[in-house]
């Protein structure tokens, strides 16, 4: 199977491959892309120390101090390739409206033309110069009938070794595969072909962007970036865009979703799903360090951004994390945010885009609270405080990381890991969160009298946009599910797909997950944020469970049923009524507003949208002016 594609350029296709249209596959894009060299992963540990080695000489990483930072790296980006790339991200189905109103979409034949078969298509050519690795990865665990397998093309080794961290990638990629099982094509290019001679730069990339998504043929294609999401194709472009369009068609669900354990001192364990939009909490979330008040409580990581949710035979849902890795936002991560976090980071992490301490470490914005004297900042500038004065904008210093800084590190550095995050079976989700970024209107916790009401949550929820995405940060947009940037296909009819769900299984009698919407972001007068947030967030946990249990009170606003104040456990936290009032208050001025904002979401979403939601929209309409 060592057929020539180019040339004097053999494949060298592995002799354990056996997968004959995967390896003309191969070719093809060797031979599109013109690469000078294909390598095949294995995903072994050798490789992963010969890759990074290489990396380290084409300046692309940099050791840490292995004392400080046992075998770690900092990678620094080009500057204009810093976060996802919302506006060149497409999603090209036959119809656009399958696509729908939230999403780019081009004609496939166009995108095609544009990418692939043109004269002057992108890809052609791309990978001049370079090698293209062949990185062979599961979602989910290796073998299971849960999970899907990809196979990324990159003429990116940092995105290669990326995916052996965020994925269970290598060679028995292949004994599943097989000769003719299932993969989605990934395929992936930073534009940046090397003419003979030319110096290749630590961070190739392009200006020009496109992340593009066949969901009919479930394809990849990606140009011009070797940041996060935007290159690291099995993480939002698979595991959500590809595998949301898969769970519309086979009655499942794939969500921007943490999912965590939570045991009680009675030993109870419940689980939890929660979307928030990107840089909005997920990580946090997910490895919550009960406060001292909560002496016997437990919160256990099974994921941290993904879940995929299947219904079981007993009518319950079930969730699985697809990913191995997190790549999480370091900006605003300590001992005290999150400990566990910093634990899981002693060792064996690629960080990207945060600053170098004089030792051979690394820091970024919020990690102490006292600034270092010197840092070599996110771009490879000397950073001082002063120097930071000086150069910041709007009476802030300049950020010596940037606020898209991020870690690549695996699961099994997590020291609160849960024993089930593995299980191919998934655990059963007791609740569902949705949980948006907002300084006013939405309250700390409501909970849905009904699925519908839930969904109705969900599918209107507003946050601020954060530094994940390019692009104008601190805006409220509505960010639907957290899937906003993530639906592979209509959002209106994720809505249905939803709603229809709840029904399947309640006519199963089973009982259905309750659903919370939260907000944790609500500010005062003085612009700062009231609820402590974090760890404290556990008092809120604690409500759910026992709404669960039928112990917990509440009473009932417009939209659901919130805790009173004596319906939440205060031990060891000094937060006095007033405060409580102003993170959970209903202010029916700017909740008429907000109603404004979700009437004209639903007129952008009118096509194929459930009317269940305008109509529980009128009930809260009702509600207001009673
Ligand atoms: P993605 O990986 O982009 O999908 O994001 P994520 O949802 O996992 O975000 P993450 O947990 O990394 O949080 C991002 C930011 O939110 C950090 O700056 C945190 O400090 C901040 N944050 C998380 N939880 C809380 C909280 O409870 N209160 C406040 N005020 N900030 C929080
Ligand atoms: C997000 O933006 O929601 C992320 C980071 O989880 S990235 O993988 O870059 O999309
Ligand atoms: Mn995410």
């Amino acid at each position: 199977m060592n057929r020539p594609v180019l040339e004097g350029l053999p494949l060298n296709t592995p002799a354990y491959v056996k997968h004959d249209r995967l390896v003309a596959w191969v070719g093809d894009i060797a031979a599109l892309t013109e690469a000078a060299d294909v390598y095949w992963c294995d995903g072994s540990d050798a490789e992963y120390q010969r890759l990074t080695a290489q990396l380290v000489a084409a300046g692309t990483l940099q050791k840490l101090n292995a004392a400080r930072r046992p075998g770690s790296f900092l990678a620094r980006s080009d500057p204009g390739d810093v976060a996802r790339v919302e506006d060149r991200t497409f999603i090209c189905s036959e119809r656009q409206e399958d696509a729908g109103p939230t999403n780019h979409w081009m004609a496939p034949a166009e995108m095609r033309a544009l990418l692939q078969s043109g004269d002057e298509a992108l890809f052609r050519g791309a990978m001049r110069g370079r090698t293209m690795y062949v990185v062979p990865f599961s979602m989910g665990p290796l073998g299971s009938p849960i999970a899907h397998i990809g196979i990324e093309l990159t003429d990116s080794p940092y995105v290669a070794v990326s995916m052996r961290v965020m994925t269970r990638m290598g060679r028995p990629v292949y004994d599943v595969l097989g000769e003719g099982g299932d993969f989605v094509p990934c395929v992936h290019t930073v534009g940046a072909p090397l003419v003979a001679g030319q110096k290749d730069v630590p961070w190739p990339c392009n200006p020009t962007k496109y992340i593009v998504h066949y969901p009919e043929t479930r394809e990849i294609w990606s140009y011009g970036s070797g940041y996060g999401g935007n290159a690291l194709l099995g993480k939002k472009c698979l595991a959500l865009r590809i595998a949301s369009t898969m769970g519309r068609a086979q009655g499942w669900l794939a969500e921007h979703m943490l999912i965590l354990g939570v045991t009680d001192p009675e030993g109870r364990k419940y689980h939890i799903a929660a979307a928030f939009p990107s840089a909005c909490g997920k990580t946090n979330f997910s490895m919550l360090v009960p406060p001292a008040g909560y002496p016997g409580w437990k919160v256990t990581t099974i994921g941290d951004d993904i879940a995929w949710i299947k219904p079981g035979q007993d009518g319950r849902l079930y969730a699985i994390n697809p990913e191995a890795g997190y790549f999480g936002v370091a900006p605003g991560t300590n001992e005290h945010t999150n400990p566990n976090c910093m634990a899981s980071l002693t060792e064996n992490v690629i960080f990207t885009n945060v600053a170098l301490t004089d030792d051979g470490d690394v820091w970024w914005e919020g990690m102490t609270d006292e600034l270092p004297a010197h840092l070599i900042d996110w771009q490879g500038r000397d950073w001082t405080p002063a120097l930071a004065r000086e150069q910041g904008e709007g009476g802030k210093l300049r950020p010596a990381a940037h606020p898209n800084a991020r870690f690549t590190v695996a699961s099994t550095n997590n020291p609160v890991l849960d024993p089930e995050w593995d299980n191919p079976a998934g655990v059963a989700i007791d609740a569902f969160v949705f949980g948006g970024r907002r300084s006013t209107t939405v309250p700390l916790v409501t909970e849905a009298r009904n699925w519908t009401e839930g969904v109705y949550m969900a599918a209107t929820m507003g946050s601020e946009t954060t530094a994940a995405a390019a692009g104008q940060q601190g805006v409220v947009r509505r960010d639907p599910f957290a899937m906003l940037p993530f639906c592979g296909y209509n959002m209106a009819e994720h809505f249905q797909h939803w709603l229809d769900l709840g029904e399947r299984l309640q006519a199963q009698g089973a009982p259905l997950p309750r659903i919370y919407c939260v907000n944790w972001f609500r500010k005062g007068a003085d612009g700062k944020f009231v609820w402590p947030g974090y760890g404290e967030n556990m008092r809120v946990l604690e409500w759910m469970l026992g709404r669960l249990q039928g112990r917990a009170d509440g009473a009932e606003n417009v939209f659901g049923v919130s805790p009173r104040y004596e319906d939440l456990r205060w031990d060891g936290l000094a937060f006095t009524r007033e405060q409580y009032a102003s993170v959970i208050g209903i202010d029916k001025a700017a909740w008429q507003q907000e109603l404004v904002l979700h009437a004209e979401h639903f007129a952008r979403l009118a096509h194929k949208l459930p009317a269940e939601l305008p109509a529980a929209m009128k009930r809260i309409e009702a509600a207001l002016a009673a």
